[in-house]
């Protein structure tokens, strides 16, 4: 294959529900000339996120949704092949926004080089990268957990869940994460260090979690809705924080969400426990804190007070599965694909 040939993953159609094979089309393409300013890229690992479901959608949304035909968004990391921008020559390792592609165009302005002696350059995909930068901003912006408080997230064995809880751990907090099945739990137990876990898939869930949290609940980092805010809502002390940072249980829901209205039983509790509710997108907080994150989330890591697991993955043509699986719980750490 020449240099400027490039294999991609674009979207065929749009899913109802669950996302299929059938979704993902791929292509071989000619990428065009370089211009002044741009780099041709050989694209070394893909992240996959769970948001890259709210962009095979047409409902409105934060972001612009991915057209059909148009390439997979996503995070990369990738090699500079050739260069028409003086600040970036071959060999240099770069964090782009690619896509799900073997080899891109991208402008220079648009990518961030990156050093592979001061951290492996996947973490640029997770712990150190846009996951670990949504734990840091909306647990520490939104959650103000103190001293002494019981914070609570889901998803606890992912990137960002277990980024929450050591950082809660960090500043002096309680963490109790939760997830999917006795492996999981196990990890996010004794690899990141959380005081107590609990496994979403027990039908004693809500209890177990009531026993794991005799404090109540001060923070809950809302990563995935369903059944788990169930258990969590009821638990909430006066004056508890919780920043809604996803809601993966439901990315795949199609047509109304069943049961009562809840509505009025959440306002009533927002207003008489003096809750704060707040939603972000971690992209709001990147000029005000990004360098702070760096610098400090590389110091949690080299002092061993933060860890991270990967999941990698090995092919491109394997994406849409993994990707698939990941909606799913399927995963076991931050999912990466190695093209
Ligand atoms: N607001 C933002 O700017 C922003 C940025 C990044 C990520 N996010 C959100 O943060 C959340 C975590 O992202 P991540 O990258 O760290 O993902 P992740 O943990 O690697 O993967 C998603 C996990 O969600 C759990 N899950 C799936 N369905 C579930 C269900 N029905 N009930 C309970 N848990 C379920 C699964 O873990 P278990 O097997 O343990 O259940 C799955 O592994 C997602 O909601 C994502 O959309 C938001």
């Amino acid at each position: 294959m020449s240099p400027s040939e490039s294999t991609r993953i674009v979207l065929a159609s749009r899913p109802e529900g669950r996302p299929t094979a059938q979704n993902f089309r791929s292509e071989h393409v000619t990428l065009p000339p370089l211009a002044d300013g741009q780099v041709l890229l050989k694209i070394l690992y893909l992240s996959l996120d769970p948001y890259m479901r709210g962009r095979m959608s047409a409902a409105k949304s934060y972001a612009a949704p991915t057209e059909i035909g148009q390439v997979m968004e996503g995070g990369t990391v990738a090699e500079v092949i050739e260069s028409r921008d003086p600040v970036f020559k071959p060999g240099d390792l770069v964090l782009s926004y690619s896509g799900w592609q073997s080899r891109a165009v991208a402008d220079g302005g648009q990518l961030r080089k990156l050093d592979s002696k001061s951290a492996p350059v996947t973490t640029a995909l997770g712990v150190l990268g846009m996951p670990g930068f949504t734990a840091y901003a909306g647990l520490l912006t939104i959650g103000q957990p103190k001293r002494g408080e019981t914070v609570v997230v889901a998803a606890a064995s992912g990137p960002v869940g277990s980024a929450v809880g050591q950082i809660a751990r960090i500043k002096g907090a309680r963490a109790v994460g939760i997830a999917g099945g006795p492996e999981k739990c196990a990890l996010v137990r004794d690899m990141f260090g959380f005081d107590a876990v609990v496994d979403h898939r027990d039908p004693d869930m809500a209890n177990k979690l009531a026993a794991a949290c005799p404090d109540g609940i001060d923070v809950y980092f809302e990563n995935v809705g369903g059944h788990v805010w169930d258990a969590v809502f009821p638990l909430l002390n006066s004056f508890a924080r919780i920043p809604v940072c996803g809601l993966v249980a439901q990315y795949n829901a199609t047509g109304d969400f069943p049961g009562p209205d809840r509505l009025p039983v959440l306002m009533r509790q927002v207003l008489s426990k003096s809750l704060t509710i707040r939603g972000f997108i971690q992209r709001e907080f990147v000029a005000a804190q990004g360098a702070a994150f760096r610098e400090e989330m590389a110091r949690w890591i080299a002092e061993g007070a933060v860890k991270y697991k990967e999941d990698i993955v090995e092919g491109l043509e394997n994406a849409p599965g993994a990707f698939i699986g990941l909606l799913e719980g399927k995963n076991f750490g931050k999912l990466i694909v190695k093209l």
